[in-house]
């Protein structure tokens, strides 16, 4: 069946297409049915099915003869080890984890935060959870000790396991200081750290403290805990419109069915091969392809802890694709904009044999022609952008290769994938003719696999997604879609911002800027960034009387939101200035800031309370760099 057909079968009997889908995955009871309301408006799969993640992902393939295949490469040029774990491996490696979680008292339900870099443990981690039945969170490294706080008082894990280190170019980040950081300014604490010590930063272990290998001498191994279909897998923390992160919840039966379906169909993948996403685990692509969605489909996955381009060069992608023979490629279009800026005619590309290479895929941000265009000339393999977020847990649309590869249109991340009927609505909620611009919606249900709620914030999750379009979900972009279906996804419609497909919000931001004592008022924007995407910039208006240098007070911003969220906010500039654009009604014109920053023609705002305001962000943005035309 080509892609119309198999979106037609779906759209016809969701359901059935479904449950057709979930035979692919081992169950302990088969659901009876897919899709239940447990409200209005929301739903959940397979709800009554009994399964186990760990299972899918590990056990399953050993005990069909594949333990000899290597499940997890972990290929590390910042230290320089590489190592090839099996599936028999790692099966003896998760049942010992899983063994010492339990015999430490972590059962079906607990949270577990896990805070680890791009080490294969990582992964054993999250699958000793799944074993269990425990939920995992996993917390990116390149968060600061308040936001991994943030999500310890929220999820109140009872154990939290992390390694001693990660190591960025030129950098050891030490994270025990950081989580006992975070764990004394948080309300909970966890009942127990288990800590994996890194030869480049072992650390001193405190009382509540466990060594990765002492915790599993003599314990009794675990068997796989059968859990509800929905009982969730894991939550994730994601950027929301304020300071406080989303908790996406995964539900586990869902997210087995619709992730294995994606590795056939959308990146062409047989078992056996190797996929390779280069991304992290601490996000959502990081959970779903390079974590689950590889092991779950008996692919070989590749743990990559190095960067597109310094290590050593920007021929370490291509080095890692020949070497261990990867069939289809997932990364963001920044990772491709660095190796491009410093490699633009392919030179390191031509030092390698690529022809196993079947397609690279791009998402977590809008992938700019030029780039498509260049990794097209140099790879002489299609590029495939795809659209999906945090929530969704896999593609909204793509382009569906493994069905029937469609035809590219650049800036499109092409169709809506089955399991989606996405819609463009006008500010009414009514669709629009195609080729208007207009929210980006989903009819509900969403399909399987994606967020049924919000961890502890149902109310949350309802005014976030389900309020403004009655009977869709927002999924927070606009966009438009053409005549033949395909759609072009152009910009958020809230104040989340993406800055090297990390996903930031502004309004995080904003709460530490305005922290400061000297800063009365503050609004935070993304400006274009020839190689991240965005960038933030900071407007800074000073609470009366402060009569301090701007520069120190520029620096003391920046500081406070590399301690306060993190490196990974890549905050680094800041103006001060006397005034914040705003309407009448006092809303802050993030938008009109934005395009004066890009030096792009902008109409000025009807509402807007003082036109004249606007010379003064050009002149204040101008000695920073912005606003140059
Ligand atoms: N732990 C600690 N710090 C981290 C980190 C981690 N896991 N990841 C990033 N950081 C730090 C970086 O060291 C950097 O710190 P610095 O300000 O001291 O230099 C800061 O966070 C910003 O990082 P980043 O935005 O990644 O910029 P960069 O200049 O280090 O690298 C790229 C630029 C384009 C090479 C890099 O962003 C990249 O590889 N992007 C791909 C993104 C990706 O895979 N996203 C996942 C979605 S698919
Ligand atoms: P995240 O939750 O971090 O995956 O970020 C999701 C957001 O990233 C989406 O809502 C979009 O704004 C953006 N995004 C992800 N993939 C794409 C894409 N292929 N094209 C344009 N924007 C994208």
């Amino acid at each position: 069946m080509g892609y119309r057909a198999e979106y037609d079968s779906w759209k016809a009997d969701p359901e059935g297409w479904w449950m057709q889908a979930a035979q692919a995955i081992d169950w302990v009871k088969a659901p009876t049915r897919a899709l239940s309301q447990r409200g209005e408006n929301l739903y959940e799969w397979f709800s009554d099915a009994e399964v186990n993640t760990c299972w899918n992902a590990v056990d399953r393939h050993v005990e069909a003869g594949r333990g000899d295949q290597t499940a997890i490469i972990y290929d590390s040029p910042i230290t320089g080890a590489k190592s090839k774990t099996s599936y028999a491996e790692l099966q003896t490696q998760v049942v010992s984890l899983a063994g010492a979680l339990a015999a430490r008292g972590v059962t079906m339900g607990d949270r577990v935060i896990i805070y680890m870099p791009m080490v294969p443990e990582a992964l054993v981690a999250m699958l000793a959870c799944a074993r269990i039945g425990a939920i995992h969170s996993v917390v990116f490294g390149g968060f600061a000790a308040n936001e991994l706080a943030v999500r310890i008082d929220d999820c109140t894990p009872k154990a939290i396991i992390a390694a001693s280190c990660g190591l960025e170019p030129g950098r050891t980040v030490e994270y025990k200081p950081l989580l006992d950081g975070a764990i004394d300014l948080a309300d909970h604490t966890p009942d127990l750290c288990v800590i994996l010590q890194r030869d480049a930063c072992p650390c001193a272990l405190g009382p509540r403290d466990v060594d990765w290998h002492a915790v599993q001498k003599d314990v009794t191994p675990a068997d796989c805990v059968p859990v509800p279909g929905n009982h969730p897998a894991y939550i994730l923390y994601t950027s929301g419109t304020t300071g406080a992160p989303k908790g996406v919840v995964r539900a586990t039966a869902g997210h087995l069915v619709a992730l294995n379906w994606t590795m056939k169909n959308i990146y062409q993948m047989n078992p056996g091969e190797v996929f390779w996403a280069a991304s992290d685990v601490g996000w959502v692509v990081g959970h779903s392809y390079i974590c689950y969605a590889p092991l779950i489909h008996g692919n070989t996955t590749i743990v990559f802890e190095g960067k597109p381009v310094g290590t050593p060069d920007a021929g370490t992608f291509w080095r890692v694709i020949e070497e261990h023979d990867v069939k289809s490629f997932f990364t963001a279009p920044t990772a491709i904009r660095a190796v491009k800026r410093e490699d633009p005619k392919g030179e390191y590309r031509a030092k390698y044999d690529l022809s196993g290479l079947r397609a690279l895929y791009l998402a977590g941000e809008r992938a700019d022609p030029d780039t498509i265009e260049w990794a097209q000339n140099i790879l002489d393999v299609p590029v495939y952008d795809h659209w999906w977020q945090t929530e969704t847990g896999y593609t909204i649309a793509g382009n569906p290769a493994g069905l029937e590869a469609l035809p590219v249109k650049i800036g499109s991340p092409t169709v809506a994938m089955p399991g989606y009927d996405v819609q463009i609505l006008d500010d009414a909620g009514h669709p629009v003719a195609p080729g208007e611009l207009g929210a980006i919606a989903v009819k509900l249900p969403l399909p399987p696999g994606t967020l049924p709620t919000l961890w502890n914030a149902e109310d949350r999750f309802i005014k976030s997604y389900l309020h403004t379009f009655p009977g869709y979900y927002e999924t927070g972009d606009a966009g438009m879609m053409d005549e033949d279906g395909y759609l072009y996804i152009m910009a958020r419609t809230d104040d989340v911002i993406n800055v090297a497909g990390h996903r930031l919000s502004t309004g995080a931001m904003e709460e530490v800027l305005a922290g400061h004592p000297d800063v009365a008022e503050c609004a935070v924007v993304g400006v274009t960034d020839q190689l991240k995407g965005q960038s933030p910039v900071g407007l800074l208006c000073l609470t009366t009387g402060v009569n301090r240098a701007h520069d120190e007070i520029v620096a003391e911003c920046v500081k406070r939101v590399r301690d306060q969220i993190g490196p990974v906010a890549a905050f680094k500039q800041a103006v001060v200035v006397d005034r914040l654009p705003k309407t009448r009604s006092g809303k802050i014109l993030r938008g009109t800031v934005v395009k004066i920053a890009d030096s792009e023609a902008f109409k000025m705002p009807a509402t807007i309370d003082d036109p004249a305001i606007l010379d003064e962000i050009k002149d204040a943005l101008q000695t920073i760099g912005y606003a140059k035309g």
